[in-house]
């Protein structure tokens, strides 16, 4: 049994009409009228498939299709469908998609699991517009309450509940810990690690850990003409100086830490007026606690440092915080022998992006595959994967399911 690379590959490329911005980018930011376009499509072909579709009060999308028994819990295949601004075509869609394909293919071939089978889309995995990432698998898996997610407001101050309500994907069933017989996730790596090594499959060990702050610099707006440079609290200087300091700091801790400002906001933003405040993120990733905690307190003495000296005012906000997360090695290892059974190469990785994953396995045995992002890209209009790898992936995916089933 194998899946329909060709019926999986026009699925993929019609979600991905949904939100495409000229150059070839994608911007499906989530409770967008994108995103509301992408999951009216979704739960269209979810029915069509025969699912049974629940929306719950985070706007999690759930087609079931029953098991032999119904007395056992579901298996959850999912991932996202909400994209970054400007991003690509897999990240999150190939999973969703995936697993549409693995519920398609047991649909032709008469095949019916022991447990129910659930294909997911999470809301808001991105974080792209309403922070923290990973927002409604973490209010599923008891992370975040749901009233406090609710409240979650973008840049432009609209608010994630009244968001959620306006696209009409605010259920009613209840978003919170239910019993699930494991969780799986088929995802690009979104780095370069498979590709350099030409291997077609990664198993995800787990997730490094995750920390995103908020940073706030107040200094003085004053006219960029008359007012001498000695007289500045420029706090525009401050965060450039406060970026380079950050982007040092994985060098100063050896391993494999990554900083990112990836987010800014200058004001007044006007050319002749001194910035007098910068509000930017901090995304600080590894696999060590630790060494997060450590590199965590060295970027905000460093900051303190640097506000001093530019005589403006700092102030942290800590948006996001996960721990590093190894998952079950039941289903690793159930995945490597699948693998094995069709002598597909693999290897074994951790996955720098977070995931939903990350807090589906905390209340079920869980885990992830991935294949090949070409020359390591994603989160851009670059973001590729070759169908090939797809195709062995995607039946990775459907094998890993039933072998998971069987358990
Ligand atoms: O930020 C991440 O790692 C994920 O793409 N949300
Ligand atoms: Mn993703
Ligand atoms: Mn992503």
């Amino acid at each position: 049994m194998k899946i329909d690379i060709r019926r999986l590959k026009k699925s993929l490329l019609r979600l991905a009409q949904i939100g495409a911005v000229p150059g070839g980018g994608i911007s499906r930011l989530a409770l967008s009228d994108e995103d509301k376009q992408a999951r009216d499509l979704l739960v269209g072909w979810m029915e069509e498939s025969g699912l049974k579709v629940n929306v719950d009060q985070m706007g999690n999308i759930f087609g079931r299709r029953s098991g032999s028994r119904k007395d056992l819990p579901p298996l959850l295949v999912g991932s996202h469908i909400d994209t970054v601004r400007n991003g690509g075509k897999f990240d999150g869609a190939l999973g969703v998609m995936a697993g549409l394909e693995v519920v398609r293919t047991l649909n032709d071939e008469a095949v019916s699991t022991k447990h129910p089978i659930e294909l997911a889309a999470f809301t808001n995995e991105e974080g792209a517009r309403f922070q923290p990432p990973m927002l409604a698998s973490g209010v599923m898996a008891g992370i975040f309450p749901l009233e406090w997610a609710y409240s979650r407001n973008d840049v432009n101050g609209l608010i994630f509940g009244q968001e959620l309500k306006r696209i009409g994907y605010r259920g009613s069933v209840p978003c919170r810990p239910r019993p699930l017989h494991a969780y799986l996730e088929f995802h690009i790596e979104q780095g370069p690690v498979l590709e350099a090594e030409k291997v077609p499959i990664g198993i995800v060990q787990g997730i490094v850990g995750l920390r995103w702050l908020r940073v706030t610099l107040e200094g003085e707006s004053d006219h960029a003409g008359p007012t001498p440079m000695s007289m500045r609290r420029d706090a525009l200087v401050a965060a450039a100086r406060a970026v380079e300091m950050v982007r040092g700091i994985p060098r100063r801790m050896k391993g494999e830490m990554v900083t990112t400002v990836g987010f800014m906001q200058v004001q007044p933003n006007v050319v002749n007026v001194i910035p007098g405040r910068v509000t930017f993120t901090v995304d600080l990733r590894d696999r060590y606690e630790k060494r997060t905690e450590r590199a965590i307190g060295m970027v905000k003495s460093g900051i303190k440092t640097i506000a001093l000296q530019e005589g403006v005012k700092a102030s942290f906000e800590e948006i996001f915080k996960s721990s590093p997360f190894l998952f079950s090695k039941e289903v690793v290892d159930t995945i490597a022998q699948v693998c094995k059974s069709f002598q597909w190469p693999y290897r074994m990785l951790m996955s720098g992006a977070g995931h939903d994953a990350l807090y589906m396995a905390q209340r079920t045995k869980g885990g992830m595959i991935f294949v090949p992002s070409l020359k390591g890209r994603s989160h851009c209009r670059e973001e590729r994967s070759s169908w090939r790898d797809i195709e062995k992936g995607a039946n990775l995916l459907l094998h890993s399911t039933l072998a998971i089933d069987a358990q």
